[in-house]
């Protein structure tokens, strides 16, 4: 039995790639600000306007905040590995090609497996958050939707905001990014509103303790609340990597791309820390436990504040619906590459001819996504969206490591300092974070890994493009 299920592909034919064009290759039309908008528009969505407050509440009270800045301190080590991938090898597919080039082929599948867990459902997820804000909008506005079309196990209205951003996405980039630079516009000018005008109402009082003593039990409040809640809270920064999956539609990919991550991020973080303060500054933590949080806190504003309301719930409808977007279309790009490289039906990697985006393998998550959103529980699906990022995260990671060691000398537009401790620690703390999750949730992941093991030796093996390439050359040297 050979060992090419560990074949490698060169950074030589990646870089090649780079310089495809022409109607086989996707278009170059993505430039830095553009960049910097789909991160904030993937990355700020259920996190903030669901789950601050269920964490404040239950886990970490006020030092929520401690929360966030843990969860952004992983992310931006893990950032740092991900800058230097992306202006090594700026093709889409993410780390999927990072670990293709560097610990070879059945790993990068694995990874571009874990990698659809994480793009499908969270878009899953997050258009079943949506559905809940459309919902309470609409009745403020006194328009009541029939129950048996939002009920859990048949989410219709989830399910319409996937088709419409699906079919967003197959017309172009150009229209989808000019839809996510409005929505961004909307999200962070009513948080901004709600920063603003929320100083004026805090109660310091509500900040007493800062961090409430622990229950005696692991993660309910006292650090060990904070280390639970920085877990959680991660789900708020997942998005940042979709970024990178745009490598191939950016057009300075190398400078671009690492700037926008941490611009993005760095934007995030700030409005995730002023927001957390604010927020328990206006309500008192244990009163938090509610699925719309920020809403909570503009009502605590007082009567004053009343017009606040439906500007908070209108952001929360637009911004939820860009991370829908932006990860769908971060997950075609994956998949087209998978197409590309022989390991899925190359009909996944069919561009349109007039839009240049790859329609079928959009239509196609589209449906799979719709399917999840009607159909399976948000906590399940967000749980199991946040493992399957750090283990992303902590193949990425170490993958850095891998190519320092393997091929020292390649040429790296952008390096990422100290190595080999930050992408140790990003290791570390990515992996810390996934052993936070309850074995259930474990279970699931390796379910999902399983079931993409068997795909692999069933299918991808078998087409796969660079060992067929490798298995002609032996012919040729052979003969
Ligand atoms: N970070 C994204 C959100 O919070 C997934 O919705």
């Amino acid at each position: 039995m050979t060992r090419d299920f560990l074949a490698k592909k060169s950074i030589e034919s990646l870089r090649q790639e780079v310089s495809e064009s022409g109607s086989l290759s996707l278009e170059r039309s993505l430039g830095l600000v553009t960049l910097i908008s789909l991160g904030v528009g993937a990355i700020i969505g259920a996190g903030i306007f669901v789950i601050t407050g269920q964490v404040a509440a239950n886990h970490a009270g006020p030092a929520i905040v401690v929360s966030f800045l843990l969860a952004a301190l992983g992310c931006v080590l893990v950032g740092l590995c991900y800058a230097e991938f992306a202006s090594l090898i700026p093709v889409a597919g993410s780390a999927y090609t990072y670990a293709y080039a560097t610990l070879g082929e059945l790993f990068a599948w694995m990874i571009g497996w874990d990698l659809i867990l994480e793009y499908l459902f969270s878009a899953s997820t997050v258009a079943v958050g949506w559905s809940g804000y459309v919902i309470s909008f609409l009745k403020d506005c006194g328009i009541t939707i029939p129950a048996i079309l939002f009920a859990p196990g048949c989410n219709v209205v989830a399910m319409v905001l996937v088709a419409l951003m699906t079919g967003l996405l197959v017309v172009g980039v150009r229209q989808s990014t000019q839809f996510n630079n409005i929505v961004v516009a909307v999200k962070v000018i009513a948080i901004l509103l709600f920063i603003i005008f929320g100083i004026t109402c805090i109660n310091q009082q509500n900040w007493l303790p800062f961090i409430p003593k622990n229950t005696g039990e692991f993660g309910v409040f006292g650090w060990s609340g904070i280390l639970r809640g920085s877990g959680i809270v991660f789900f708020a920064y997942i998005g940042f990597d979709a970024l990178v999956s745009l490598a191939q539609e950016t057009e300075r990919p190398q400078r671009d791309i690492p700037i926008a991550i941490f611009i993005a991020l760095f934007i995030s973080t700030i409005l995730y820390i002023c927001i957390s303060l604010v927020l328990t500054g206006v309500v008192p933590y244990n009163q938090l436990n509610v699925p719309d949080p920020i809403a909570l806190g503009v009502n605590a504003m007082g009567i004053r504040f009343v017009w606040l309301r439906p500007v908070i719930k209108i952001a929360a409808i637009a911004g939820l619906s860009s991370v829908v977007l932006v990860s769908l279309m971060a997950q075609s790009r994956i998949i087209y590459r998978m197409a590309k490289d022989g390991l899925l039906p190359d009909v996944l990697a069919k561009l349109h001819p007039q839009f240049k985006t790859p329609y079928v393998a959009t239509i196609i998550l589209g449906i799979f996504s719709m399917l999840a959103a009607g159909l399976l529980s948000i906590e399940v699906l967000s749980e199991l969206v946040s493992i399957g990022t750090l283990l992303a995260f902590f193949v990425v990671s170490i993958a850095v490591l891998v190519l320092r060691l393997t091929q020292p000398d390649l040429h790296r537009p952008f390096r990422t300092p100290f190595v080999p401790w930050i992408p140790l620690l990003g290791a570390l703390i990515s992996g810390g974070q996934m052993l936070s999750f309850s074995l259930n949730n474990w279970l699931r992941l390796l379910g999902w890994l399983l079931i993409g093991i068997l795909i692999y030796f069933a299918y991808g093996r078998n087409k796969s493009v660079v060992r067929l390439e490798s298995q002609q050359e032996n012919k040729e040297v052979g003969a």
